[in-house]
C-alpha cells in the first residue's frame, strides 16, 4: 500500500499540535482544581464559584477540540486511502485471455505500451475519455481506479461501442446505481484477484460489466468460466 511520506509527515505535525493544545488546557484544568481545593479549604465562596466557571467552560472548550481532533483524524484516514489508491492494476494476463477467447477484444481502451492487451489500445497522453469509442467489436476496459472512475463508467454506458469493463466491485457507489445497474451483464468475481503487477490479491472484489449485448453463446462460455456470480441485464 502506497502514502506518500509528506502526507504522513505533514498530518502528523497537525495531529501533533492539536495533542499540544489539549496537554496545554488538560494542565490548567488540572492547576484550576488545585486551587479550587485550596479555595474549599479556605471556605472562599467567591473564589469557588469564579474556579468553578473557568473548569466548566475549559471543559467545553477540552470537548472541542478533542472533536476538531476527531474529525482531523477522519480526514486524515479519507486522504490516506484515497493517495493509497494504486490506479493501474494490470488485468492478470489468464483472465483475458479467457475473456478474449470469448470476445475477441480489438481495442484496448486504456493502456500503455507496457500493459497493452489488444492490438490497438488508447494511451492516457491520447486521453481515451475525449475520444469516440464507436468500434464495431467488443473493447477492452480496465481503467484506472482513481476519482475518475466515474467518469470511464458513464462513458462506457453511453459509448456506442460494446464495452466489458474490469473494475473494483462498489455496489454502494453513485455511478452504479447511475449506470452499472443499466449493464447488460455484470459478473461479480469469486475471490479477490491477483493482478498482474501486484505480489497480493487486491485490497477489493472485482466485477466485470458488459454494457453492451451479448450472443446467448457468448453468455453460456462466460457462465461456464465459473469466475462468479453472473447478472443478466433487465435491473431497470
Ligand atoms: C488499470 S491499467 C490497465 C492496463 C491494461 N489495459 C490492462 O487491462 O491490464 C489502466 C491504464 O490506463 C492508462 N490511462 C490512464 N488514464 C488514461 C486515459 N485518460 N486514457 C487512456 N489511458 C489512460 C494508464 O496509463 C494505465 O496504463
Amino acid at each position: 500500500m502506497y502514502i506518500s511520506k509528506n502526507l504522513l509527515i505533514d498530518n502528523r505535525r497537525k495531529l501533533k499540535s492539536m495533542s499540544k493544545e489539549l496537554i496545554n488546557k488538560g494542565e490548567i484544568q488540572i492547576n484550576i482544581i488545585k486551587q479550587l481545593k485550596e479555595a474549599e479549604l479556605k471556605n472562599d465562596n467567591v473564589c469557588i464559584k469564579i474556579l468553578m466557571q473557568s473548569i466548566q467552560e475549559l471543559a467545553i472548550d477540552i470537548l472541542v477540540c478533542l472533536k476538531l481532533k476527531d474529525r482531523r483524524i477522519g480526514e486524515i484516514m479519507d486522504k490516506c486511502l484515497l493517495s493509497s489508491i494504486k490506479m493501474d492494476y494490470a488485468t492478470p494476463f489468464w483472465l483475458f485471455d479467457e475473456l478474449d477467447n470469448i470476445f475477441d477484444f480489438k481495442v484496448d481502451l486504456a493502456a500503455d505500451e507496457n500493459n497493452k492487451k489488444c492490438l490497438y489500445w488508447i494511451t492516457k497522453e491520447n486521453n481515451s475519455l475525449e475520444q469516440k469509442w464507436n468500434y464495431p467489436n467488443w473493447c477492452w476496459l480496465n481503467p484506472p481506479y482513481g476519482r475518475e472512475l466515474s467518469k470511464w463508467v458513464k462513458k462506457s454506458y453511453e459509448s456506442e461501442s460494446k464495452v466489458c469493463m474490469l473494475i473494483p466491485a462498489r455496489p454502494d457507489t453513485n455511478y452504479f446505481h447511475m449506470y452499472i445497474k443499466n449493464a447488460n451483464y455484470i459478473l461479480f468475481i469469486k475471490g479477490r484477484l491477483k493482478f498482474d503487477n501486484c505480489k497480493t490479491p487486491a485490497p477489493f472484489p472485482s466485477m466485470l460489466v458488459f454494457f453492451g449485448e451479448m450472443e446467448s453463446g457468448q453468455i453460456k462460455k462466460l457462465k461456464d468460466l465459473n469466475l462468479g456470480l453472473g447478472l443478466k441485464g433487465e435491473f431497470k
